[in-house]
């Protein structure tokens, strides 16, 4: 039986607050209800969330709901709501659709707020969720800090340019805001581990001392099939749910991230998030069956094009703005109708990697390099390798509004990859708006 929708409310404040991040070791974050990361909100297909945010930051915020399908005026961006200035409280309210793992985030100054932590997980939970011993929701960060603890200042102009260029990576790494977790289970079962990478940069390839696991989930819910793999990468924004498990007990290994290469000037090199200690032997109801759900192809893979969206870098690093979509930055593209299919092709000049995020729709990628994908997902965030060309099909549904996407790499994101565009509904007249100005503040 469908249990019947209710309403879950949850109350935030945003502040400034301590955090342990491990023993004798505190900084200085922002976040929500001073915990790193913030509440997870939980809620059941078809519930209404309801989130009440007094922000008792001494600046303005926003809070994006990554990967709901929700409705454009609750999607946190200053193109849809005013900002939330010190001291006053704004209720956000929608239903939750789709089961899967989200999180919401800071949407203004991002580029400080995420690093300093306003992030945390948005489970969505269905009957049809496959049976686990026991789940963990594994938010994956980096902090850059000084000997201090304290967080450097955000590079933004020379010499902190490469910050830019690269995004921002730190040396410290948090699993749920703590260096060096422990995790523990029991042998003989299997958990789902929802992976949810909040960092402003870091490209994170699970590894789990070599051993297989399965991934059943990805941004907009499970897979078809459960994909038995060694390694998984997930980019910033990107959601990935495993089946982790059964371990013998007894044994210890390291949730590490393999080296990746993504172009940058940083040195790709794999390090350890955390442990994981598997205890005594416990019996198992876990049952990942081998069709987890059909989704349904939006589009074949020769589908025809209906638009195009290049990401660029101008090589040269100076203090411009030179992270572009389509040769510009900060972009407003054109509009799509309500019930039109959207293919895009989006394709990465540069010779860096960017992780492309579309605000509000999952889409599906129905190519790439000119192949079709291994497998299909419903996807809010996907990479793109450098010199690299992707397709993807999306369906805009009746939730007309000014929506956006852009490269989940924050820095990239403030530099100017991003653009706006509306969804609108055919049967009304359209208005054609005056280009909206975004306005970043860089301290
Ligand atoms: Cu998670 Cu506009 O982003
Ligand atoms: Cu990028």
């Amino acid at each position: 039986m469908k249990k019947q929708p209710i309403v879950v409310e949850y109350n935030f404040e945003a502040s400034v607050f301590n955090w342990e991040i491990a023993p004798g070791k505190t900084i200085e974050a922002w976040g929500f209800n001073k915990q790193l990361p913030g509440p997870v909100l939980r809620a059941n297909v078809g519930d209404t969330l309801v989130v009440r945010i007094t922000n008792n930051l001494n600046e303005a915020t926003t809070i994006h709901w990554h990967g709901i399908c929700l409705p454009a005026s609750m999607d946190g961006t200053d193109g849809v709501q005013k900002h939330i200035e010190p001291g006053e409280v704004f209720e956000y309210r929608f239903v939750v659709p789709d089961a899967g793992t989200f999180w919401y985030h800071s949407h203004t100054n991002e580029t400080v707020q995420m690093e300093k932590g306003m992030y945390g997980a948005l489970i969505v939970d269905d009957e049809t969720d496959p049976v686990v011993d026991d789940e963990k929701i594994l938010m994956i960060d980096d902090m850059k800090l000084n000997d201090n603890n304290e967080f450097t200042k955000p590079g933004w102009f020379l010499p902190r340019a490469i910050e830019r260029h690269d995004g921002r990576q730190g040396n410290t790494l948090l699993l749920n805001g703590k260096e060096n977790l422990v995790i523990n289970v029991h042998g003989g079962q299997t958990e789902r581990w929802r992976f949810i990478n909040s960092s402003n940069a870091r490209y994170f390839v699970l590894h789990l001392g070599g051993k297989a696991f399965r991934i059943i989930a990805t941004d907009g819910g499970l897979l078809e099939h459960p994909i038995t793999v060694t390694e998984l990468l997930i980019t910033p924004g990107e959601r990935m749910d495993i089946a982790a498990g059964p371990f013998t007990e007894g044994e210890t290994f390291a949730i590490e991230s393999l080296a990746y290469n993504r172009m940058t000037m940083l040195k790709a090199k794999r390090e350890t998030f955390a442990t994981v200690k598997v205890g005594q032997n416990k019996t198992t109801k876990a049952f990942i069956p081998e069709r987890l759900r059909t989704i349904e192809p939006l589009a074949k893979q020769d589908a025809a094009i209906t638009r195009k969206i290049k990401l660029s870098v101008d090589p040269r690093i100076r203090n411009g703005k030179d992270f572009r979509i389509n040769d510009s930055t900060h972009v407003n593209d054109k509009p799509v109708m309500v019930g039109e299919l959207q293919v895009w092709e989006v394709s990465n000049t540069s010779r860096m990697d960017h992780p492309f995020h579309l605000h509000g729709f999952f889409f599906q990628v129905i190519e790439e390099n000119g192949k079709a994908p291994a497998y299909r997902a419903w996807k809010d965030t996907y990479n793109l390798k450098p010199k690299s060309t992707i397709k993807i099909a999306w369906m805009p549904d009746n939730r007309p509004g000014t929506w956006m996407y852009h490269c989940h790499i924050i820095e990239h994101h403030a530099a100017g990859m991003m653009a706006t565009f509306d969804v609108i509904d055919g049967s009304k007249p359209y208005v054609e708006k005056p280009p909206t100005h975004t306005h970043h503040h860089h301290h």
